[in-house]
């Protein structure tokens, strides 16, 4: 990516003062996905990268994941699996328990989510923050056996450390680093 591309994407986040609370800078990527040239750049950046991975599946987490999960398993021809918050998938599940800030979450997947051996999967997210729903989500995909290849994140807040208690898990790549 070069760095043109790395800023016109940047570019086109928008930093949301106080969201959803006092003191949080939310980075919302909605101004992102309504531009047609740097979603377009960033997917072809994603599309180049991971092409030669050999990817079976595309796992994106609950919700914003789904938006560049789905669009970059189309792009690779392969499938996209949702990993969702607790109690919004049908079928028979695992669950992974993580800690917030104030309490817990659970992020959920399908037990037959990867109906091929030793599936070779790529984790994705728009933002990698505390880490904790990534992490709960690599387990998962470690839980039903699946073979976790890389985990991938458009934005990482470098001061809240996530990557680096993700990387026990797979290689971690981001685009957007802040
Ligand atoms: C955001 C973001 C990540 C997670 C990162 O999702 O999309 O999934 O938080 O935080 P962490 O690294 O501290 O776990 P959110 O829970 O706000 O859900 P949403 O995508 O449905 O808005
Ligand atoms: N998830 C956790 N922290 C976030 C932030 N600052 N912006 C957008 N999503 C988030």
């Amino acid at each position: 990516l070069s760095q043109a591309d790395k800023e016109l994407i940047n570019n086109s986040i928008r930093d949301v003062k106080d969201f959803p609370k006092e003191g949080i800078v939310f980075k919302d990527i909605t101004t992102l996905l309504n531009n047609k040239v740097a979603f377009q750049t960033l997917m072809n950046h994603l599309e180049e990268r991971y092409k030669s991975y050999d990817l079976d599946y595309v796992a994106g987490i609950d919700s914003r994941g789904f938006i560049f999960g789905a669009a970059l398993a189309d792009r690779l021809n392969i499938g996209f699996v949702p990993v969702r918050k607790k109690g919004k998938l049908p079928s028979t599940t695992v669950c992974e328990k993580y800690e917030l800030e104030y309490g817990f979450d659970e992020v959920e997947i399908h037990l037959d989510a990867f109906p091929i051996d030793n599936a070779r999967v790529l984790l994705i997210d728009d933002l990698i923050a505390t880490g904790g729903t990534a992490n709960a989500s690599a387990k998962l995909i470690k839980d039903v056996k699946a073979n976790l290849v890389e985990t991938c994140f458009l934005i990482n807040l470098t001061f809240l450390n996530g990557v680096k208690r993700l990387e026990e898990h797979a290689p971690v790549y981001t685009i957007i680093d802040i």
